[in-house]
């Protein structure tokens, strides 16, 4: 028996019903040039399943009405929707209270709401922000403008060539100064996984506020906040098989409260008057205006798929994906892994000699393979490894060993196209 034969049985042997699985996904059936399509662009955004299709439809068909503001059964039947999916979430990553809870447009609209709400009124010159190289845009230009609005230093932990975070620099830099540690879990363009934990504590034993950013994370391994002891916790729906245009700030009670609203509008007030507004409790003085219902309504079916399959599971079998296909790639010629960081979520970003990352995307794609190339919203990593983009293949609860095999043919056809 080969050793590859010995590879896919360890691997199989987690005994994920991936199968059974894709059947909840019905765009997995779609053609794509002709061929079956194979999506490996759930670092981007995951597919849906019928769950929360359904939940939508549901929704839209039954329950429509604005929230917390009728007395009518349609509106009644909405908002309590609207506060069940709130505590869907908070059970999720395990908050306190689910009024430390606010739904928000994406994690990127979150970050901003941390900068311009809680960074802003308080930093100034003398005060630093600790971000780290691997941080994608959302959690990097947020920073800029609050360096730029208020005279705070903007730091940036390094990292090596393998994509790790130098923790013994970040030790060093980490002071009485740090106000704010604003940190990815996950980076999205290398995959690796932050020693989070680590990271709270010394940031906290400088008397530093703690931002997680956890839109590459939640989809993918458990999380819970009050263990991990972060103060905001940042992520988004879409790439947790919900839809798009819903998101999730959480944030410590204390800290909301303390916190100035950010943006002005109906159901964050209590009362107004022209001289004067009484603002709403948390969570609701964060939430301006109409908010995404359905969008809050699909995520909660999201996190209820995602809970029947169990993290625990998922996250085993997206790692016996990632160490195949990272074996499988390791094995092509000229094929260069851009993150290497012994642990990693279920992504490989690669470059291959000569060949320009969109010509990659762009043969596996008349042959029904989604990968995202590009520079993921991550140029600073980029600039890292001396690349101006990678291909980058990312992998979700329902992808197999069979469409990696796929990928790898893929990118041998690739290679055969462009050899002279
Ligand atoms: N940040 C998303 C990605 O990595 C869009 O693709």
């Amino acid at each position: 028996m080969s050793s590859f034969m010995v590879k896919r049985e360890e691997n199989e042997s987690v005994q994920f019903p991936v199968t059974q699985i894709r059947k909840d996904f019905p765009i997995l059936d779609t053609e794509i040039h002709g061929r079956k399509l194979v999506y490996l662009d759930n670092a981007a955004t995951t597919q849906k399943p019928v769950a929360v299709l359904n939940a939508l439809a549901w929704y839209y068909q039954h329950d429509n009405a604005n929230v917390h503001r009728g007395v009518h059964t349609l509106s009644e039947q909405a908002t309590r929707a609207f506060e069940a999916a709130r505590e869907t979430v908070r059970h999720f990553i395990g908050a306190g209270h689910a009024q430390e809870i606010i739904f928000v447009r994406s994690t990127t609209e979150a970050i901003n709401l941390v900068a311009q709400s809680f960074a802003r009124p308080r930093l100034g010159p003398g005060d630093e922000i600790l971000i780290t190289e691997m941080e994608h845009h959302s959690n990097i230009v947020p920073w800029q403008m609050i360096r730029d609005q208020t005279g705070a230093t903007l730091r940036v932990v390094p990292i090596n060539n393998k994509g790790e975070l130098l923790m013994d620099v970040f030790e060093q830099m980490v002071s009485s100064r740090t106000r704010l540690v604003a940190i990815t879990q996950v980076s999205n363009a290398l995959g690796t996984l932050n020693p989070l934990r680590e990271i709270i504590h010394k940031a906290k034993s400088h008397g530093a506020t703690v931002l997680v950013d956890g839109a590459q994370a939640v989809a993918h391994l458990p999380v819970n906040v009050r263990d991990l002891d972060c103060d905001f916790y940042a992520f988004s729906g879409h790439k947790l098989y919900g839809p798009t245009g819903i998101g999730i700030l959480y944030g410590r009670a204390d800290l909301l409260e303390s916190m100035p609203p950010w943006q002005g509008g109906g159901d964050m007030i209590r009362s107004v008057t022209f001289e004067h507004t009484e603002y709403n409790d948390i969570p609701y003085k964060f939430e301006a205006g109409t908010p995404d219902i359905a969008g809050a309504i699909g995520l909660a079916a999201a996190i209820h798929y995602l809970e029947s399959l169990n993290l625990v599971q998922v996250h085993a079998h997206e790692q016996a994906l990632l160490s195949y296909a990272t074996e499988k790639l390791s094995g092509l010629p000229n094929l260069r892994i851009i993150g290497e960081a012994p642990r990693k979520s279920s992504l490989i970003s690669f470059v291959v000699d000569g060949i320009h990352p969109h010509d990659i995307g762009t043969i596996l794609d008349t042959q029904g393979i989604a990968i995202r190339t590009g520079h993921h919203c991550a140029m600073p990593i980029m600039n890292h490894y001396g690349v101006a983009a990678t291909a980058r293949a990312s992998f979700a609860l329902y992808n197999t060993m069979e469409e990696i095999d796929v990928l790898e043919s893929g990118l041998l056809e690739v290679m055969k196209w462009f050899k002279k």
